[in-house]
């Protein structure tokens, strides 16, 4: 057989990459959103299960607060940053299904109905989004949707819901789990609106069973793979040493229509200090993780609004090629991620868990990133956070030196020239 010419190589090869990027495509739910990690703002770790609205009117599950959460979205500048997807989580519904069997929201916190609600959203140029779960019961002991997926689904379209948080309490067997996050999946594209279909399926799954991530990426568009976020700087340790230690089995998977779950943005509460904020921004930006805000927009600091709506830092998380980052190296209390971008771009993230003393020097070599051609021949390196910068131009045997504060993140933006 005659040898290929150069030529013929490269088009065999342009051939395969674009093979490849088909079969890649086609693994993912394919109903035609969350192309980039979703955004929006979802009520369960600020407000939990608030129940009494007459001893809290302003905290309490009620319409009044999805309604003014929706508007402080609309008018300060949340939309505009990105942030679409106003979510109710748990304790929604009244204690019992109507009498056509559907879930029903509780008739005192939300007088008008969800129909109504996601009117309001969509007025905004907003979506919403609501919780159920696939057992008989939610985690906190409302209505679940176990042997009504797709009752529940249709239900859930004719209000003109767009996102649905499916949580994994109660399930029954691992059979169950499964057959119940699959039903709902298919459910939800029966109805032909599209819905954007959060799971919780590996994190329920993972203590009896490994993840099967191709099929759980074939029905959901984001999973929670980890424990619930709470309002502390360990809760955020524990998500990014989690996601660490299993970055080669989660991270491959992570791209268009399907990502992974660190769960949600606890900035502009009250547990994190302001250099545990960045890092929080940072790293979920490095993880392409869907940017769903826990906080009361109503009221928060114009230092979180700054951070929460810094838009290098949501390009990166944003960035169209879809990749999830990973951490390089670990060494003396460093941490030393990376995100590929598009356009010859990457992310770095450089991480200071030291948690005693005051900002540390981290030098390192431009050739650790993206495998020795982050900055090939040269490169334009900037910084995003904790405060944006330009660190001017730089060849491939460059060193950098940052200096970072203790929990704090130094977040970079790599061009190859
Ligand atoms: C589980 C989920 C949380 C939240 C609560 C609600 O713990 O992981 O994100 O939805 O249930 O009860």
């Amino acid at each position: 057989m005659a040898a290929m010419t150069a030529a013929g190589r490269r088009a065999l090869r342009r051939w395969a990459l674009a093979l490849a990027a088909l079969a890649a495509a086609a693994a993912a739910l394919d109903n035609g959103v969350a192309r980039t990690p979703p955004m929006g703002w979802l009520h369960w770790e600020r407000f939990l299960c608030g129940t009494d609205c007459a001893a809290d009117p302003r905290r309490c599950v009620s319409e009044q607060l999805f309604m003014e959460m929706a508007d402080a979205m609309a008018s300060e500048g949340w939309k505009d940053a990105g942030y679409e997807y106003v979510c109710i989580d748990d304790c929604w519904m009244a204690p019992a299904r109507d009498e056509r069997g559907r879930l029903q929201p509780d008739p005192k916190r939300f007088p008008s109905g969800i129909r109504k609600l996601a009117d309001h959203v969509h007025s905004k140029g907003l979506k919403l989004g609501v919780y159920s779960d696939v057992g008989n019961k939610t985690c906190a002991g409302f209505p679940g949707s176990y042997n009504h997926y797709e009752l529940d689904a249709q239900t859930f379209a004719s209000w003109g819901v767009d996102l649905l948080k499916f949580d994994g309490c109660n399930f029954g067997t691992l059979e169950l789990l499964a057959e119940g996050y699959r039903n709902m999946s298919l459910a939800l594209n029966k109805t032909g609106r599209s819905i954007v279909y959060s799971c919780e399926w590996p994190l329920y799954l993972r203590p009896v069973q490994q993840p099967n991530y191709t099929e759980i990426k074939q029905y959901c568009n984001h999973w929670r793979n980890f424990l619930d976020v709470s309002d502390s700087w360990s809760s955020i340790k524990s998500i990014l040493d989690w996601t660490a230690i299993h970055q080669d089995s989660i991270v491959k998977i992570a791209g268009p229509g399907g990502w992974n779950d660190p769960d949600m943005l606890v900035i502009g509460n009250f547990g994190l200090s302001w250099n545990q904020a960045v890092t929080q921004m940072a790293m979920w930006a490095i993880m392409a993780a869907p940017l769903f805000m826990s906080n009361d927009l109503r009221d928060i600091s114009p230092e979180a609004k700054w951070l929460l709506q810094n838009k290098e830092v949501i390009a990166i998380n944003q960035d169209p090629l879809g990749k999830q980052g990973y951490r390089i190296t670990k060494d003396n209390n460093f941490e030393l991620w990376e995100k590929p971008l598009s356009g010859r771009a990457h992310a770095v993230a450089v991480l200071n868990r030291q948690e005693i003393g005051g900002p540390r020097n981290f030098t390192f070599s431009l050739t650790f990133l993206g495998n020795g051609l982050a900055c090939n021949p040269t490169c334009s390196v900037r910084q995003v956070l904790p405060t944006s910068r330009d660190w001017g131009f730089h060849n491939w045997v460059s060193s950098l030196s940052v200096e970072v504060n203790p929990t704090g993140t130094v977040l970079l933006k790599v061009v190859a020239l």
